[in-house]
């Protein structure tokens, strides 16, 4: 395939507090990422402390056309080269969904180029084939501010929950942890930062779930234990706050390695022809330097291959949206309706996995 039969994808990615879009090119086979332009909004929300539904939206109506602009410009195309526009169509912030999917229902109308509506926890899922080529089937670690999930992705629209959480999700423990001891928003990291001067012993936090069969998360007693601890020894110096922070990340860590290794476990046992399987971890928490340490060695211990894509593809970004557009072009799963998809703010990956009770709670962040 010449430089001219590259397929090239517009991705839009508005579903939380990034409005984002970028062009993702497929040229002999091998993807090609041409822009990726992410604007955060957490200065607008920091006053806040979290992000706040309607200040997104409507930032997001102000910021996306420039960005879809600042995307093109960057990759050096005009509109009409695109080949289709793909866009997360939730889960998510219904306000920003709606946005985002406006958008690009009038950029693929205007262009008369297929549109594909992408879920979001898809384009998570599938970012290590943009970035490490990785094959199927493999487990991806979910650790962001709205999920904690692992899943099997088998293949493109092909996913199997494993595992989630039965209260808060990671990245909100880190987050109101933070809040707790008093660290600004957004918590992970802060704590991560004051952790490096802290005493990872000085606190015994408990390790939520750990031993048990079952191979889901909870981080809920957890963040009860720091609120106990912090009021006990109140007002806070700042070593507490060090201490706090160090012995919550290291209950995280080992809390994750009991967690993840039921997984792993049962990965081995299903497959047991693939001599060395992936893992591959997602979402903001993977910025952690001790989780991914903690991962890594914990599938070096199992005999896993661990991939981390660059932060930048592990956090929200509409590079994995373009990208998951891709895959799902190559696959031949693109709905011929999306012209009259509508965003749900609600959009499990795995449709027949039973919610537990709490998951995903928060929603909008995936
Ligand atoms: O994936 P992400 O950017 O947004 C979504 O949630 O979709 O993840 C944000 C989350 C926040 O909860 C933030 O506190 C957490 O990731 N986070 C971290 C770190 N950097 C971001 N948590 C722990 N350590 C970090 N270094
Ligand atoms: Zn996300």
């Amino acid at each position: 395939m010449s430089e001219q039969d590259a397929v090239r994808v517009l991705g839009i990615e508005t579903s939380c507090d990034e409005t984002a879009a970028s062009v993702v090119a497929l040229v002999d086979g091998r993807p090609r990422i041409l822009s990726n332009i992410v604007f955060s909004q957490i200065e607008a929300h920091k006053a806040f402390g979290g992000v706040v539904p309607e200040i997104a939206a409507r930032a997001h109506v102000e910021a996306l056309d420039g960005i879809v602009e600042a995307a093109l410009h960057e990759a050096a195309l005009d509109l009409g080269a695109i080949d289709a526009v793909a866009v997360t169509a939730g889960p998510g912030l219904i306000g920003g969904l709606i946005v985002g999917l406006m958008t690009a229902k009038a950029l693929a109308s205007v262009t008369g180029k297929p549109l594909i509506t992408v879920n979001h926890l898809e384009g998570h899922a599938l970012t290590a084939r943009l970035t490490d080529e990785a094959s199927f089937p493999y487990l991806l670690l979910l650790v962001s501010g709205g999920h904690t999930q692992i899943v099997l992705v088998r293949g493109v629209g092909h996913y199997e929950r494993w595992a989630t959480t039965i209260d808060d999700a990671l990245g909100e423990a880190f987050d109101k942890t933070a809040k707790l001891i008093g660290l600004p928003y957004p918590g992970g990291p802060n704590v991560e930062r004051a952790a490096k001067t802290g005493d990872p012993k000085r606190f015994a936090f408990p390790r939520p779930l750990k031993g048990e069969a079952r191979p889901d998360f909870s981080f809920s007693g957890l963040k009860t234990a720091v609120r106990q601890a912090a009021t006990a020894i109140a007002p806070l110096s700042d070593q507490d706050i060090s201490d706090i922070s160090a012995s919550f990340q290291t209950a995280i860590a080992e809390t994750l390695e009991d967690r993840v290794s039921r997984s792993l476990d049962r990965f081995r046992n299903e497959f047991p022809a693939i001599a060395v399987p992936t893992l591959i971890v997602a979402g903001g928490v993977a910025a952690n330097a001790t989780v991914r340490a903690t991962l890594m060695a914990l599938c070096k211990t199992f005999g896993f291959a661990f991939i981390a894509p660059p932060m930048n593809l592990c956090t929200d970004n509409a590079a994995m949206i373009a990208w998951a557009g891709i895959e799902r072009l190559r696959a031949g799963l693109v709905e011929n309706d999306a012209m009259h998809f509508v965003p749900r703010s609600r959009w499990p990956l795995d449709s027949v996995a039973d919610p537990l009770i709490g998951s995903g709670r928060r929603g909008p962040k995936a």
